[in-house]
């Protein structure tokens, strides 16, 4: 969907459809669109349609004017009620309304700046979310099929209307827009995307893209290099497959930054999880081909650090596996020696995650890092506890906690925090190693992010988001259908782009 402007007064605003967005139980309509009813609207204001629009949280109505007026469909699309408004209903409510114009094949959608006015929004950010939820809702992974292939993505443009040339800070907006559809659409597809395609190798392909598009520097570890450094956990993990597999080192540092203590984002890259010799049930074991979620974050949002040149030097590590049972897998009751020369006794090879990541922390350490972050479809006991829209978050920083929070609920990535008392350490301790890396069935979430905590000196402010639950959606969501979400990319980017402005401790 290409993104325009159209900069014209009031009543020469064309498009196959204009959009307009309505508040509940509101005697009037919202000052943007009245202003359009009484310049433009006469055949609207003179029938039903307003008068029967309740203007509920995902209502939608096309309202058919004159062929010869310049716009002949007005899409309403309800908000819901004033007090309950936020971000999350203005993202919706621009779904439904574009989901509507696609089912009618408009190519042209019109969404008025104006349209905003009333709303307790700042412009520029409204309209950016807007754009970004328009195209994120739309999204669609076709690349696959080869029959029933629908032809032409309606809406084809969408036109931002405005009355005068928008300042400076609106008009850099689709440029910013663009960039996290971009990186969001590109962790969709490689989480999407089947692991007989996205294999530990393709990570590296598509990782050297980056790089050479946006400048990144870019080190790939192969078993070998791991082998002389002594990542034996993620070795241990590897060794099953017959995949090769690898440790992707992408680093972004625009001029200027590269003395700075980066920002190093940790994303679990398992291809596709068979459970190992702890082998998966088999129903719905396709699913675990989005194992490589968080390392798909991470990508998606180094993405957006190219594209926008987010000026903050930020390092992204994906250890990229396959976990598969052979004659060569790790097996429970192994004990495995980290990079970090403590010992892990493997009680169950289905707990790879934390083995692949606790070598990849360790490594990101000698980056001396400013924080570091790291995103995991790690326990499925997360889904348990929060559900399918909610991760995990954990760390070993109250405030680095709370950022991620906010800003999570800022741009429609909601997390929760799990505690992390130094007591549930006692769940992973063995009788033969420094710990183990599965406890009993109690806190497995909490669990999974105890076994990282010990990796991470206290002096590093650390991260941990668990998003086995929120990386897939089984059915469709506003802003994302059904399929792999994205979950994260935003979280990071906006981490990096605000990370001068917030306060850790
Ligand atoms: N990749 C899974 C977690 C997962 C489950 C992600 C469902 C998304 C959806 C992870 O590697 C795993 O198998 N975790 C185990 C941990 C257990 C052995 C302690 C789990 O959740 O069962
Ligand atoms: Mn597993
Ligand atoms: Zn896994």
């Amino acid at each position: 969907m290409q993104i325009d402007w159209q900069i014209a007064s009031v009543s020469d605003w064309q498009a196959d459809g204009i959009l307009f967005y309505i508040l509940e139980d509101s005697p009037q309509p919202l000052p943007g669109f009245r202003r359009w009813l009484e310049e433009s609207g006469a055949w609207l204001l003179q029938s039903m349609a307003l008068k029967d629009f309740s203007g509920k949280f995902q209502e939608a109505a096309v309202n058919y004017g004159p062929l010869e007026a310049k716009t002949s469909r007005v899409v309403q699309v309800g908000l819901g009620s004033l007090d309950k408004f936020n971000l999350d209903k203005l993202r919706g409510a621009t779904v439904v309304g574009l989901r509507k114009c696609r089912e009618l094949k408009l190519s042209s959608v019109a969404i008025p700046l104006s349209a905003f006015e009333g709303l307790p929004l700042e412009a520029p950010s409204a309209l950016e979310e807007v754009l970004i939820a328009g195209a994120l809702g739309l999204y669609r992974f076709d690349a696959l099929k080869t029959r029933e292939v629908e032809t032409g993505t309606y809406p084809e443009r969408l036109l931002i209307l405005a009355e005068e040339e928008p300042d400076e800070a609106l008009r850099l907006v689709p440029f910013a827009a663009d960039a996290v559809i971009s990186g969001i659409e590109l962790a969709r597809d490689l989480v999407t995307a089947p692991s007989n395609q996205v294999t530990p190798g393709f990570i590296v392909s598509v990782a050297r893209n980056l790089a050479e598009n946006h400048g990144f520097q870019l080190l790939i570890i192969d078993t070998r290099t791991a082998e002389e450094m002594g990542m034996r956990t993620f070795l241990a993990v590897s060794q099953g497959s017959r995949e090769p597999a690898y440790i992707v080192i992408l680093e972004h540092a625009p001029p200027g930054t590269e003395q700075d203590a980066p920002l190093v984002f940790v994303g679990k890259g398992i291809t596709f999880d068979t459970g190992g010799i702890s082998l998966k049930p088999s129903d719905k074991m396709d699913m675990m081909k989005h194992d490589m979620a968080g390392a798909a974050a991470v990508i998606g949002a180094f993405e957006i650090l190219g594209r926008a040149k987010i000026q903050r030097r930020v390092v992204g590590i994906l250890p990229c596996t396959e976990n598969m049972p052979g004659g060569k897998a790790y097996k429970p009751g192994d004990v495995i020696h980290t990079l970090s020369n403590l010992t892990v006794e493997v009680i169950s090879t289905d707990a790879e995650g934390r083995m692949i990541l606790c070598d990849a922390l360790t490594h990101g350490l000698t980056y001396q890092p400013a924080a570091m972050i790291d995103i995991a479809t790690l326990t499925g006991a997360c889904i348990v506890a929060l559900g399918n829209q909610v991760a995990g978050v954990m760390g070993n920083r109250e405030s680095l906690i709370q950022r991620i929070q906010e800003i999570g609920d800022q741009v429609g990535e909601k997390v929760w925090p799990l505690p992390l008392w130094d007591f549930y350490f006692e769940n992973i301790k063995s009788d033969i190693a420094d710990f183990k890396n599965v406890g009993n069935r109690s806190a497995g979430t909490i669990a999974g992010a105890m076994f990282l905590k010990q990796f991470v000196p206290d002096g590093v402010p650390w991260a941990h988001l668990d998003i086995a639950g929120t990386a897939w959606t089984d059915k469709d969501l506003l802003t994302a259908p059904k399929g792999a979400t994205g979950f994260g990319v935003r979280i990071l980017t906006e981490l990096a782009r605000r990370w001068h402005e917030l306060t850790i401790d």
